[in-house]
């Protein structure tokens, strides 16, 4: 059975045009479906017609994960599910998540075209706010749903705006009422855009993914003191902006020293208060996100940047409070799953060849519950993501659906 690449690549343009905006950056037309807004909330609404069109049973949990599922010949077994989000980063192409789910419905329909029912049933899910642009903590509903998050933790959570992951989810209509356990499936299967340089630099059509690398985010609020630009000297100063530009500069010098292995760190968010030309500003935010496939360096580089804040803070009389805002360890997928993977792209003939994730994706949460693996399919313009110029192929989206596919009828197909 073959899927339909060019379905695939429409779904994928279908649903790209939801929650469109120009950016005046790129110069492209861009997507922000920001978790929980009334984008998402649009885009959730498509992709559920399209489930109920295929006929799949559309359920919505407590956390507004949302789950179709197509019976299988011997209903009573564990289904295989295929799943990702649809949620997106404020700047986002049309890939990310997205072609993790669509795929997923390419597989269903697929199977749709074909009159047939496979052993296991199969679920296509969508899980809520992978991305934590919004409400600060990323793989949220993924989270929820395997236990690594309480889920009244979760409705606690607030945007900067202070409203909470529950009220939005009502909002936009999707706080359903299926409890959010998950059972475990029999196994768990991811497709996404690489959204690095590895594949498309080695010339390969497939990436077989071994695991995600640890993920650690803090939030640290620096509270200094404000005063005139012009009038203040400078040794009277007590400056968070200081201070943050030299917690940005010591990151770059720690991944320098070669301590902490293959350490990336970032800061993504610096926002001073007032924020004005002519005033020391009061108060300064800003994210760090250190990411590493070595969890004891990962561990040894949180120390040291925590040593390093309250130093520089304290050299400058700027209080800190720094907030762990979301850490997963490095994950290794299913040997299994792997093996499955790399089979059907050699029976494909595509060029491919093992990567470590360096994204966070929701098959790291449900790896907790069950065999979790990924193919990763290669993007273009040295990988970049959380960005309107996030390109594939047609050709590159075509395989990684049919690998999918494989995959996901290996398993789906077995009964025991
Ligand atoms: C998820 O997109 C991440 O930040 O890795
Ligand atoms: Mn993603
Ligand atoms: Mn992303």
């Amino acid at each position: 059975m073959q899927i339909n690449g060019q379905r695939l690549w429409d779904s994928l343009e279908t649903l790209g045009r939801i929650g469109r905006y120009w950016d005046e950056v790129a110069q492209l037309w861009g997507v922000n479906r920001l978790a929980l807004t009334a984008a998402d909330g649009e885009g959730r609404r498509h992709v559920v017609e399209r489930m109920r069109a295929l006929g799949l049973t559309v359920t919505v949990d407590q956390i507004g994960n949302v789950y179709g599922r197509r019976a299988g010949r011997l209903d009573h077994l564990a289904p295989v599910m295929i799943g990702s989000h649809i949620d997106s980063v404020p700047t986002a192409g049309r890939f990310d998540g997205c072609l993790g789910v669509l795929a997923g419905l390419e597989v269903i329909a697929t199977l749709v075209d074909h009159g047939h029912t496979t052993a296991r049933p199969v679920v296509v899910a969508f899980f809520t706010d992978e991305e934590g642009c919004r409400f600060g903590t990323d793989m949220l509903g993924s989270a929820v749903a395997t236990g690594r998050l309480a889920l009244a933790d979760a409705y606690a959570l607030r945007d900067p705006a202070g409203l909470t992951v529950k009220d939005e989810l009502a909002a936009i209509g999707f706080l359903g009422d299926a409890p959010v356990a998950l059972a475990p499936p029999h196994a768990y299967l991811e497709c996404h855009i690489e959204q690095g340089p590895v594949l498309e630099h080695a010339g390969m059509e497939l990436g077989v993914v071994t695991g995600v690398q640890g993920i650690s985010w803090q939030e640290l609020t620096l509270v200094g003191r404000s005063a005139h630009a012009g009038t203040t000297p400078m040794e009277l100063r007590r400056d968070p902006g200081l201070v943050a530009a030299r917690v940005h500069v010591h990151l770059r010098e720690m991944v320098a020293s070669g301590q902490y292995g293959q350490l990336r760190a970032t800061m993504g968010r610096l926002e001073a208060t007032p924020g004005l030309v002519n005033i020391v500003p009061s108060r300064v935010i800003c994210t760090v996100d250190l990411r590493n496939p070595d969890e004891a360096a990962l561990q040894r580089a949180e120390a040291d940047l925590a040593r390093f804040v309250e130093e520089a803070a304290a050299a400058e009389g700027v209080t800190v409070q720094r907030r762990q805002t979301a850490r997963t360890p490095p994950v290794p997928f299913a040997p299994e799953v792997q093996r499955r993977v790399a089979e059907a792209a050699t029976a494909l003939g595509l060029r491919h060849q093992a990567i470590v994730s360096g994204a966070g994706h929701d098959a790291q949460e449900m790896a907790r519950l069950t065999r979790a693996g990924m193919v990763f399919v290669p993007g273009l313009y040295d990988g970049i993501s959380h960005n309107p110029r996030e390109l594939s192929t047609p050709e590159a989206i075509a395989a990684g659906g049919q690998v999918l596919f494989s995959v996901a009828m290996s398993f789906a197909e077995e009964a025991e």
